[in-house]
């Protein structure tokens, strides 16, 4: 049973309900993370309503059925027209925030409005929004207000450079120490690291998987020292960078617990078939 379309959501699962209001999520609703999380972050596409409200639907169709999960987050100018039922397992996410919670903040969205129109998750780091200005302490304070306002948050780190000594590792241990910084061992289990190399997004490669691998392994560490070892192995690390059709399965089967699309995401069909390949390893 699911009707996310009037801002509340009732979830059927085995053996559960699950329920979030109009204002976010309550206590103890709680989204099934143990399966392959594959994100579409359309970015600033497409242009008109009509293309959005047909990609939506196609990427509709292409969730239904999938044992994966699958989250999708348009520009936000769209998200209250997303409306009608989907399917259970399918969300909406957000692809920034303001890291205030309301007021005198001209051209920013506040995360409970997100939360009003029926938005689970949202981006927040991503490197295009962190080269227009954003530092580590700016994106610290939006991952603690988006888990303020009940939201899911997908953290997104990634180095600009990939280095033989291996110094990129201490890039990504600063953006997720300082990012994380004041996030409860309670509220950890609601960040989920999007791990996105800046060479590879929106290029013509992706990483190779094995280097996704050891990237992966890092992260999980690094939330193991700055909680505990089991909350870093239980940590979700997603893939994102040039993900398509051809080499989503390879980052799963290298453990990837998701992956973050861009450009692929805007094709139904090939975006289907990522789906699709996550449902198998779900
Ligand atoms: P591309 O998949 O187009 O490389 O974009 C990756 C990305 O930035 C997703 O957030």
């Amino acid at each position: 049973m699911d009707d996310k379309s009037i801002g509340i959501t009732v979830q059927q699962t085995e053996n559960s309900f699950w329920l979030a209001d109009f204002f976010g999520i309550i206590e103890g609703m709680k989204i099934n993370l143990n399966k392959k999380i594959i994100v579409a972050n359309w970015k600033m596409n497409p242009l008109s309503k009509p293309s959005a409200l047909a990609l939506y639907q196609g990427l509709l169709e292409k969730a239904k059925g999938q044992k994966s999960l699958t989250i999708v987050c348009p520009p936000a100018v769209w998200l209250g027209f997303l409306t009608g039922s989907r399917p259970t397992n399918l969300y909406l996410g957000g692809q920034n925030c303001s890291e205030i919670k309301e007021g005198a903040v001209t051209g920013e969205i506040s995360a409970w409005q997100l939360a009003s129109v029926g938005v689970d998750f949202c981006l927040v780091g991503h490197s295009e929004t962190r080269r227009r200005g954003e530092d580590d302490l700016l994106i610290n304070q939006k991952v603690k207000t988006l888990l303020k306002a009940g939201l899911m948050v997908l953290f997104c780190i990634g180095e600009k450079e990939r280095d033989r000594e291996g110094k990129y590792l201490e890039e990504i241990k600063k953006q997720l120490s300082i990012g994380l910084k004041g996030v409860s061992k309670k509220d950890i289990s609601r960040v989920i690291i999007c791990y996105e190399p800046l060479f590879a997004i929106g290029g013509k490669r992706a990483d190779t998987p094995e280097e996704f691998t050891h990237s992966s392994l890092f992260i999980k560490k690094t939330i193991g020292q700055l909680y505990k070892a089991k909350i870093g192995q239980e940590a979700k690390v997603l893939y994102g960078g040039s993900v398509n059709k051809n080499n989503a399965e390879d980052f799963l089967i290298a453990g990837a617990d998701g992956l973050l699309v861009g450009r692929e995401s805007l094709k139904s069909s090939a975006f289907g078939q990522i789906i699709a390949k996550a449902g198998k390893y779900s």
